[in-house]
């Protein structure tokens, strides 16, 4: 028996509170648009905040920067599979997005002349390619949490709404129009519908698919899969990035600004490897690049004491260095592996750590269902659950927080564009029925595996299969297995059958999600017989621009994926070798 929800009327929702969904929510505010912020979390704890080393725009600050070089490091760095005008757009609005964010008090370390400091990052080059640039904006290894506390304040100052720890469990597109989304209250587990012409979708990524992993537990690609669910395709998902430096065991980041500031990679016999594999470069490659480099280490028996490891050295660095530029990750090392950074070199391991791929977009955020880029009307995203193609198969350090911003803008701008001239949009009184009747099967079956296990499995295939290094074979695996989870989930069941605070449901209710997420990954990285970016077959170790120089767009029907493809945007940078 359904029950009734509790409605509401919005002309903008916006479901996520990281950085993409707060300035889309503070551009709609400014403009007068009643809008509404639906999160699973509190603001304060999204994602974002976990952003450490910087967010890059070409000020020029230190060195000569253009924002032409921005975008061909950019264009390079995701492996050619870039979208050229999306490209364009971000390394040129960078600058007055940083801008925006000094004048509205964010706390950015300074240069002894009073402008915002400025440091290297993988793969931000001078003069295409020549040599290392400052380029990343930074308050200390603390820069996202920085912007997460800016924009909230500055959506409160506005009267943004915000619902706190409202999951959204479905999303309401009848008849080709986007009409809403249903969220589930945690406090209380009541259904609550929201009526609204304009959806963003602002959820983050899906890092918690993989076993070790840099992302918070809330990342579970909500945004992604309810978009899948409901019919609009995900593109390159076979694009997953691993960064270089995580906690051994734990994932924890250990930002890439400790290279930026001078740290070395070092494998057991002490050397600076990257030597071999990047030698303009070095530990200022990009991250697929290091990543690939430190697992080949390893395979060849120089991983520190034989494990599979090596060592981050910030030992020549200084103490004042290192607690003016990196506290909080030198902290990290302290309290998770009792180690002293100071004087003793940090065991790091790469760690899943951001999706190149997502619910495809235009450039201004709106969601788009076909290689014609067919707009599905009212429906928007942005941050790192869209994919408008800016990072391709590789995104550079720090070209995420400034993607997040400058989307997050477009997208609250093209919102209330759209708001105005449309009306809100009826919803049936049944909208909420079908995910009420999944959630309460989940809730109240009496038998069944716990989802935990499901998890578990999926992230250990996951990480072994689709991680750095791929195979036909150990993809075919992770393929099935994932058939086989899905069948097994739809049987899970929960330990709580209570409705107050049960985040067991709520947890329970996100494998599914990642079991969407994962199947569209395993079925690009499966087809995409050639190697790009993140995505690395042995079985293909070369680039294949013939045959491959085009996006994926995964396809969900009766519960299987299937795929089809549409062009890249080239305007400025015909592919070349990627070399550094
Ligand atoms: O290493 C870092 O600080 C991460 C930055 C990023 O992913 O952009």
């Amino acid at each position: 028996m359904n029950g009734a929800p509790v409605t509401h009327a919005y002309q903008a929702l916006v479901v996520g509170a990281g950085g993409a969904g707060l300035w889309a929510a503070l551009e709609l505010a400014r403009k007068g648009v009643k809008t509404a912020v639906l999160t699973k979390l509190y603001p304060s704890r999204s994602h974002t905040g976990a952003a450490q080393g910087g967010i890059c725009a070409a000020l020029g600050n230190h060195e000569e920067d253009h924002w032409e070089w921005h975008m061909f490091d950019t264009v390079k760095g995701g492996d050619y599979l870039v979208d050229q005008d999306a490209a364009e757009v971000l390394a040129k609005e960078a600058i007055e997005t940083v801008i925006e964010l000094e004048h509205m008090g964010l706390p950015f370390n300074r240069t002894p002349d009073g402008k915002i400091d400025q440091r290297r990052f993988g793969g931000h080059t001078r003069n295409y390619g020549e040599a290392p640039v400052r380029r990343s904006c930074f308050a200390a290894d603390r820069t996202g949490h920085m912007i997460l506390q800016t924009l909230y304040q500055q959506c409160i100052k506005h009267g943004v709404r915000f619902f706190d720890e409202y999951h959204v469990v479905d999303l309401l597109i009848e008849g080709g129009l986007t009409r809403g989304a249903v969220a589930y209250r945690i406090a209380d587990g009541e259904l609550h519908v929201f009526r609204s012409a304009a959806v963003l979708l602002a959820t983050g990524g899906y890092g918690r698919v993989y076993r070790i992993t840099s992302n918070a537990h809330a990342l579970t690609g909500d945004g992604m899969a309810l978009a899948y669910r409901r019919g609009v395709p995900l593109e390159d998902m076979e694009f997953f990035q691993f960064h270089p430096t995580g906690i051994v065991g734990l994932g924890i980041l250990l930002s890439e600004a400790a290279r930026g500031e001078g740290g070395y990679l070092r494998n057991a016999d002490g050397e600076r490897f990257m030597e071999r594999y990047a030698p303009t470069l070095m530990e200022l490659a990009p991250r697929d690049v290091i990543s690939r480099s430190m697992y080949l280490e390893i395979r060849q028996g120089r991983g520190i004491d034989g494990g599979d490891f090596v060592h981050l050295d910030l030992t020549h660095l200084g103490r004042e260095v290192i607690d003016r530029k990196l506290p909080d990750i030198t902290e990290f090392v302290r309290v998770y592996q009792g180690i002293e950074p100071i004087t003793e070199q940090v065991p790091v391991q790469p760690t899943a750590h951001y999706a190149m791929g997502g619910v495809p977009t235009d450039l201004h955020a709106r969601v788009v269902v076909d290689e014609r880029n067919t707009v599905l009307p009212g429906l928007f995203a942005a941050g790192e659950c869209a994919c408008v193609s800016v990072h391709g198969a590789n995104r550079l350090g720090t070209n995420s927080l400034i993607d997040i911003l400058v989307f997050g803008r477009r997208a609250g701008l093209e919102m209330a564009r759209y708001v105005e001239g449309n009306e809100l949009p009826d919803v049936p009184l049944t909208a909420h029925h079908r995910v009420e009747d999944e959630l309460e099967l989940l809730r109240t079956r009496r038998r069944g595996e716990n989802p935990n296990v499901i998890r578990a499995e999926l992230q250990s295939a996951m990480f072994d299969e689709c991680g750095v290094f791929r195979t036909k074979k150990g993809l075919q695996h992770v393929a099935r297995l994932i058939e086989h989870l899905k069948l097994r989930y739809c049987q899970a069941r929960v330990e709580d059958g209570g409705k107050v605070f049960n985040t067991d449901l709520l947890d329970a209710w996100e494998v599914g999600y990642l079991l969407d997420c994962a199947e569209a990954t395993v079925a690009g990285a499966l087809a995409r017989t050639e190697s790009r970016g993140g995505h690395f077959r042995e079985d293909y170790p070369e680039r294949d621009d013939t045959n491959w120089l085009k996006h994926t767009l995964t396809y969900q029907a009766e519960g299987r994926p299937f795929l089809r493809s549409k062009p890249v945007t080239i305007t400025r940078f015909q592919p070349k070798p990627r070399t550094y």
